[in-house]
């Protein structure tokens, strides 16, 4: 077997799981996702991130990730940016199937249903990998039982960065287990800002335009009903939130739930 550089050459830290990378997939130059081992005891909420490094230093890098699958999946799945230069992406980015990955062991996070008050329909709002929160989420069946609709939309610069959304939500919709508890609940929405006919459209300019209700053919944000979680770069969660409270939301939080939250352990 050839050996990676993310092959264990440091003793484990104390009080880390060290799991198997049993997938990988890489879907542009700039994204990849891969999926690991799960401890047995490990437990989480849909929508919760972990600290993620690897055991190639004495005292490893770790860095919050989003857990991309949802807490019924055997695995850990995981949808990751390849930062050149980056401490621990610019080696994550080289693993292989039986590489090793550590991982801390208490996931934590605001992307969760405790955080928000009951509603009708459900909005998920990404930019780019911000979307690995909500492929939990759009597979936990807890989203379907609380919610009529769920609309998810991811804005990337490429059309290319939009396979990995489109896959899930084509294979969730489609799945054996999920199928009878999405039914046509769940709505995607994808644009590329820099590329073909979606040029120019972030979601923040499809909200204020209304093209977003439009394209769905479905009513504009109302926080009497709506319910909505946002992950994304500091500049998009800002505009969104403005967006929301100018309409009436507040924010949410795991010990007083709201009308919406926001995930700001991945910004910079
Ligand atoms: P744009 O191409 O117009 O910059 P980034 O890689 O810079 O994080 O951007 C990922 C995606 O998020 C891009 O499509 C980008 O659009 C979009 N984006 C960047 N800033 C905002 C913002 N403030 N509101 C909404 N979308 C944004």
């Amino acid at each position: 077997v050839a050996t990676s550089e993310a092959t264990t050459t440091f003793p484990i830290p104390a009080g880390v799981f060290a799991e198997t990378v049993t997938a990988v997939k890489h879907y542009t130059d700039r994204l990849f996702a891969f999926r690991m081992t799960r401890p047995a005891s490990f437990r989480f909420r849909s929508g919760e991130f972990v600290m993620i490094g690897l055991p190639n230093a004495e005292k490893p890098v770790f860095r919050a990730y989003s857990i991309a699958s949802p807490a019924w999946d055997e695995e850990l799945e995981f949808f990751s940016i390849k930062v050149p230069g980056g401490p621990l992406t610019e080696h994550l980015q080289k693993i292989k199937v039986g590489d090793t990955v550590l991982m801390r062991k208490k996931p934590t996070g605001t992307l969760v249903h405790d955080a928000l008050l009951p509603g009708k329909r459900l909005f998920l709002f990404s930019t780019g990998t911000g979307i690995a929160p909500f492929a939990s989420v759009i597979r936990d069946p807890e989203t379907y039982e609380k919610f009529d609709q769920v609309v998810l939309t991811q804005t990337c610069r490429q059309n290319a960065e939009l396979d990995y959304g489109r896959e899930l939500v084509e294979t969730t919709r489609n799945d054996e287990l999920m199928r009878e508890f999405v039914g046509d609940k769940l709505l995607f929405h994808a644009s590329a800002t820099r590329e073909g006919e979606t040029r120019g459209h972030r979601v923040t300019t499809l909200i204020e335009n209304g093209k977003l209700f439009a394209d769905l053919g479905i009513g504009p944000l109302d926080p009497a009903t709506d319910r909505a979680m946002i992950c994304g770069s500091m500049a998009m969660l800002r505009e969104i939130e403005g967006l929301l409270k100018a309409r009436g939301f507040e924010e949410g939080a795991n010990n007083k739930p709201g009308t919406y939250v926001v995930e700001r352990a991945f910004v910079d």
